[in-house]
């Protein structure tokens, strides 16, 4: 069968969210990953069935930095793969009920779950930056954001800097984070290939994608002008906020 997202159960209704943001926000932060849409019908009945969820806007809405031509592949191939490979690898395993991020945690410590790691982490990863997106994001946060931002970094331009070095300068495959301490100051991470604050404790509260597979159709090699894109056009500072609790 020719591999397309259709042939995969992934329909374009599936790739077109509409104003989901908020239940995916809350799906996302309860974990969720129960019914499956990916795959659903060669699913077996007690199998794992981690979900794709919806993109929190159309598959337009972020056009011109990210295009909906990225997005049938980023979101349409690369993200449903690994929640359809999570599915597959959990099949008949004792994780294979627990939700993504239990998994997550338990994989990056407990040697029999290592293995679930890449996949599961991706899916989550993935889900957490589509909400790390808006139309029309970016630029200086207001509010609590900007309080925080101005605690934490001294000011905007600061975090901007730092943040665009960090995603810019990860080698290879991985991802820049926004990610708030125990001590309540905020703090920028890069993470290599899967890995995820997360599987360390830690709370993140904006995610870019710095995988290729993220900007290559758009930006080609050009990887500080889609990162300058996110911060200036897409960072979801209402979702930051959502996750600083
Ligand atoms: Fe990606």
């Amino acid at each position: 069968m020719k591999n397309t997202p259709q042939s995969r159960g992934i329909t374009r209704r599936g790739l077109i969210g509409g104003t989901i943001a908020g239940s995916a926000a809350a799906a996302l932060a309860s974990n969720a990953g129960a019914a499956g849409i990916v795959g659903a019908a060669a699913v077996s009945p007690g199998a794992a069935r981690h979900e794709l969820p919806k993109l929190p806007w159309a598959d337009d809405a972020l056009q011109p930095y990210i295009t909906a031509n990225t997005l049938s592949f980023h979101y349409g191939k690369h993200h449903a793969a690994y929640v359809s490979k999570l599915n597959a690898s959990l099949e008949g395993s004792d994780a294979k009920d627990m939700s993504l991020k239990e998994l997550i945690v338990s994989a990056a410590k407990n040697e029999a779950h290592k293995k679930f790691f890449n996949n599961a982490a991706q899916a989550w990863n993935h889900a957490f930056y589509w909400n790390s997106m808006r139309p029309g994001g970016g630029g200086e946060p207001s509010g609590k954001m900007a309080e925080k931002i101005a605690a934490s970094f001294g000011d905007y331009s600061k975090f901007k800097a730092q943040f665009a070095a960090a995603a810019g300068g990860q080698f290879g495959s991985g991802w820049a984070w926004l990610v708030a301490g125990a001590d309540g100051k905020l703090a920028i991470e890069a993470t290599a290939n899967a890995d995820t604050p997360i599987a360390h404790g830690r709370k993140p509260l904006v995610t870019c994608d710095v995988w290729e597979h993220a900007y290559y159709l758009d930006f080609q090699n050009r990887r500080p002008d889609y990162v300058a894109a996110f911060l200036d056009h897409l960072l979801n500072w209402d979702f930051a906020e959502k996750n600083l609790g």
